[in-house]
């Protein structure tokens, strides 16, 4: 099996700043990669603050926080994946752009290079389609947050193969995480249950059925939901929630999976949930 020392995060947003955190936190060498270099400097700053918070709470040493730190490096041209044994591609949900980073990751990654994407829904035999490499392309699918949460849903491609796969696997119990393995389809499983039901949501809130505080109460007190489901959409980001809809909605070609009109005037809005400080509550 591969072993794997380096990794390149493509993307330093709200999920890819949670996978550098956890893969410096665990010894690797990590590049982030983001086109805005200001993302790269919020990401520092966002790892730093959660990692301050695991050692209020006695689950982090400060010397094993600097260490980790100074295993992170940042840059703002995809070129930087040169020297990386996993690449973990955590940008923007849209097809096309994931498409262009694939093409261009296969360019520049080492030949052994395993090319991981974090989508939530994009097929990832599509995305292995760009490549000259698709069989060690694999879905890599963390959950938000990710220091915190123990799941990777890992996928695979048509293509993908079982070395892949078993290294992918290994290497995400590595990180604590425990797998759940599924095929190549929209939504996977994670999404293809949750966004509808967040999706729900959204329709019970502008049809009135009722207000957004009692629609999450009705979830977490009824359901013993830890978070409501409008709460948790402004956590994930309304942008990728639609983005996700629009996706099980092409790829399964069913009616039922429509994205509710008043999640997309959100969107249009720019409301986008937590990272903008407006969603369905304000932050
Ligand atoms: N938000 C969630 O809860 C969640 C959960 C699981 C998976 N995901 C998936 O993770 C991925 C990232 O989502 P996010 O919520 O972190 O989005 P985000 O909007 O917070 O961050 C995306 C980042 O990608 C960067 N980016 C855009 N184009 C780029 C390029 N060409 N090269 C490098 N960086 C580029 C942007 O500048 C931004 O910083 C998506 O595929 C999403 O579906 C999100």
């Amino acid at each position: 099996m591969a072993e794997i020392k380096k990794v390149a995060v493509i993307g330093a947003g709200t999920m890819g700043n949670g996978i550098v955190h956890v893969f410096a936190q665990n010894g690797f060498d990590v590049t982030m990669v983001d086109v805005r270099q200001e993302a790269l400097d919020q990401a520092r700053a966002t790892i730093r603050g959660n990692m301050d918070r695991q050692i209020k709470k006695g689950a982090l040493a400060e010397a094993d926080r600097d260490a980790a730190l100074r295993r992170i490096a940042a840059a703002t041209d995809l070129a930087a994946v040169a020297g990386a044994d996993l690449v973990v591609e955590a940008a923007t949900e849209n097809r096309d752009l994931k498409f262009r980073i694939f093409a261009e990751m296969d360019a520049h990654a080492p030949a052994h290079a395993i090319l991981a994407t974090n989508t939530s829904s994009i097929s990832i035999t599509e995305i292995a389609a760009q490549t000259k490499r698709p069989g060690q392309v694999i879905g890599m699918h963390f959950m938000n947050p990710v220091p915190v949460m123990k799941l990777v849903e890992i996928i695979r491609g048509l293509a993908t193969t079982d070395e892949t796969t078993r290294t992918t696997v290994a290497l995400a119990e590595q990180l604590g995480k425990t797998v759940a393995e599924a095929q190549d389809y929209p939504g996977f499983v994670a999404n293809r249950i949750l966004m509808p039901m967040i999706n729900e949501a959204v329709f019970c809130l502008m049809e009135g059925v009722a207000e957004a505080e009692a629609i999450d109460t009705v979830m977490k007190l009824g359901m013993n939901h830890p978070m409501g489901p409008l709460a948790l959409a402004d956590l994930i980001g309304l942008d990728t929630c639609l983005a996700i809809m629009e996706v099980l909605h092409s790829g399964l070609g069913d009616d039922k999976y429509r994205p509710c009109p008043l999640l997309r005037k959100y969107v249009a809005a720019g409301k986008l949930g937590r990272k903008t400080g407006e969603g369905f509550y304000n932050y």
